[in-house]
């Protein structure tokens, strides 16, 4: 049976869409049954046809609390049988209860070579702190931020005259080959 996969965007989605083209060229074995976005109209949403998959909004503003929201992202989620949720862009913090309730089966990517620079701002961060690697990790979520086992990383040179938007577009480049990877990696070990 095809694996599934349950994407959850917040904004422009371009990890989602390169998802999307690996799956279409054979480069990743699975199918994406749902996207799901926090934020109401974000571009991201467009692509979820690509994969012939419904798109959800869970809008945040409407909920009081995490613990409520996350309930509610576990209600849509259960309408699906995924065997990974996969996190791209998704910019919320998930509950304790919630990744405890998807226990290893929660991906995320982040834009730095992990454990160096959690949180947000990697680029600029890179920069200030002149390391001349950079790069994006791919790893379980576990309920501590940016920390869960790492599955995959890649590395990009910090060239001498890079802003954060160049850095930005060689890191998110990587990121697009790099997802889909380690997405495979994980669904073969089961
Ligand atoms: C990526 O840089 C990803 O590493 C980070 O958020 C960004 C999402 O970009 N977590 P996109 O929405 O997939 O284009």
């Amino acid at each position: 049976m095809m694996p599934e996969l349950v994407v959850l965007i917040s904004g422009r989605g371009s990890n989602l869409k390169a998802i999307a083209d690996n799956i279409k060229y054979g480069r990743l074995n699975a199918k994406v049954s749902a996207v799901i976005s926090n934020k109401p109209g974000a571009k991201g949403l467009e692509y979820a046809a690509l994969v012939s998959a419904k798109p959800h909004v869970l809008d945040d503003s409407e909920y009081p609390s995490s613990q409520e929201y996350d309930l509610a992202l576990s209600k849509i989620i259960d309408k699906y049988t995924p065997d990974l949720l996969i996190l791209a862009g998704f910019m919320r913090i998930l509950t304790k209860d919630f990744v405890k309730r998807f226990n290893n089966r929660i991906l995320n990517i982040h834009p730095s070579l992990l454990p160096k620079h959690k949180g947000l701002n990697t680029h600029q961060r890179v920069l200030a702190a002149g390391d001349r690697v950079h790069g994006a990790t791919v790893h379980f979520v576990t309920d501590e931020l940016d920390t869960g086992p790492i599955i995959m990383q890649a590395e990009v040179p910090v060239l001498e005259n890079d802003d954060t938007a160049t850095l930005a577009a060689r890191v998110l480049k990587q990121e697009h080959i790099l997802y889909s990877r380690a997405i495979q990696k994980v669904l073969l070990q089961g």
